[in-house]
């Protein structure tokens, strides 16, 4: 398989997790490479439903090598658990699993202060965060206060941790927040230093080898194009880069050796948090989607809001991240309605337009204009091959490939590995 890069193009939640895993039948190396324990990537192999929110689901196939590149904000205390539960169910991470010594740590008091910061915004200025710590660990980064997970390996880590600890107690005052325990703290990170040790490498030399000798590497993105710092809808993102020129940054691998950029979209549209979301749908359509797709966040179990499929959102994640192939998922959710509705373009103002604005206030008063097509009310999750398609569902397909702009790859009509379709990849 090429070098790959795959990214979600909407708010996340498109089905990566299960899209990844079928990939990794093909690939080497599988790389993470933004984001943390905010994201939650579901995959359900030989009947068993697993939910991954750091170590790459590549984990779960033999034999392949799976490394949390520099880009991802990593809790150790998290990834122990998720280590464990591996253990558990039979998969052993060590020897397998590498986490890259340049790799930002989430701690306990970047969570503090995100859940503080959170419930300090008045309404209207709520980002509906996962409460995971994501934004003050990336704002620790660009800081340059963050702790890397090489400073595990350092006697100065007690020390570090401490330190961190202590200012961020002032900043928890400000917010009227409860001041945390540095020692108590401090043990916590000693004891998870100690079982994260044999894990962390230099993943640069160790993605370069891989390279050079040919084998195949998959960069995983997590949440989705709309939620990026630089081109979602400020400021109702995620703090890092989903979209595929984050896989270079967040790796180490030079966007000379990428050779394609597959993108995960969905049949429909969800999105978890506050944000504008021009096509959500408050009545029936929205509760349908959301209860035949069972949209409900993977890793805070909040309900997902659901609209109808945006080409506008499509068509600029094709011109951001270059994608080569699409993957449309969850088709089989939409089997049961009569009529579909394809938001083509917008009206600003009263005006049409066809481009993504930059401004979360315009995108908020932005309506969407719509075409609509009939549904085919026929099951399609036992589909196996394009040509069993029922045409109405077919002809909705290729209306989104052909608004979308690229090629389709992969489509996807039930959560297992088997429900799936490859068609140009
Ligand atoms: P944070 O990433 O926890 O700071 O949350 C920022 C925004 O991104 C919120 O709207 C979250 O709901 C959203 N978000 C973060 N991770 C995911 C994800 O994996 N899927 C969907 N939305 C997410």
């Amino acid at each position: 398989m090429p070098n790959t890069i795959l990214i979600g193009s909407q708010w996340g939640d498109e089905g990566k997790g299960k899209i990844i895993d079928v990939l990794t039948a093909q690939a080497d190396m599988i790389v993470r490479y933004q984001g943390g324990s905010n994201a939650g990537h579901t995959v359900i192999a030989e009947g068993k439903k697993r939910v991954l929110r750091l170590v790459p689901s590549g984990i779960l196939h033999e034999g392949k090598v799976c490394v949390i590149g520099n880009g991802v904000v990593m809790n150790p205390l998290d990834l122990i658990e998720e280590i464990e539960m591996l253990r558990s169910t039979g998969v052993e991470c060590k020897g397998r699993l590498f986490i890259s010594t340049r790799t930002q740590m989430v701690m306990l008091y970047h969570r503090a202060l995100d859940r503080a910061d959170e419930a300090a915004r008045p309404e209207g200025k709520k980002i509906g965060t996962t409460g995971r710590g994501i934004g003050p660990a990336y704002a620790a980064k660009v800081s340059r206060t963050g702790l890397r997970c090489g400073d595990m390996l350092i006697p100065e880590f007690p020390e570090l941790v401490r330190e961190q600890v202590l200012e961020t107690n002032v900043k928890l005052a400000q917010l009227n927040a409860e001041a945390l325990d540095a020692d108590e703290m401090v043990q916590t990170y000693i004891e998870a230093a100690e079982k994260l040790r044999p894990y962390i490498v230099d993943t640069i030399p160790l993605i370069h080898k891989a390279d050079r000798e040919g084998k195949s590497l998959l960069l995983e993105g997590a949440q989705g194009t709309m939620l990026d710092i630089d081109f979602g809808t400020y400021p109702f993102v995620t703090s890092s880069n989903p979209t595929s020129g984050g896989a270079c940054i967040g790796s180490g691998l030079s966007p000379r050796r990428i050779d394609r950029v597959v993108g995960v979209i969905k049949a429909y549209t969800t999105r978890v948090g506050e944000g504008p979301f021009p096509t959500e749908d408050f009545g029936d359509v929205g509760k349908t989607l959301a209860e035949r797709g069972h949209e409900f966040g993977a890793v805070t179990g909040r309900p997902r809001r659901c609209g109808w499929f945006d080409a506008v959102v499509a068509r600029y994640a094709q011109m951001v991240n270059g994608v080569d192939f699409w993957t449309l998922t969850k088709l089989d959710v939409m089997d049961t309605l009569p009529e579909i509705k394809i938001c083509v373009a917008y009206e600003l103002d009263g005006k049409r337009i066809e481009d993504m604005p930059a401004s979360a206030a315009e995108l908020a008063r932005c309506k969407p204009i719509y075409e609509t097509m009939p549904g085919w009310l026929e099951e399609t999750s036992n589909v196996t091959a394009m040509d069993q398609l029922p045409l109405k569902a077919k002809a909705y397909v290729e209306r989104l490939v052909e608004l979308s702009g690229g090629r389709l790859g992969i489509l996807s009509v039930g959560p297992a590995r088997e429900s799936t379709i490859r068609v140009g990849i």
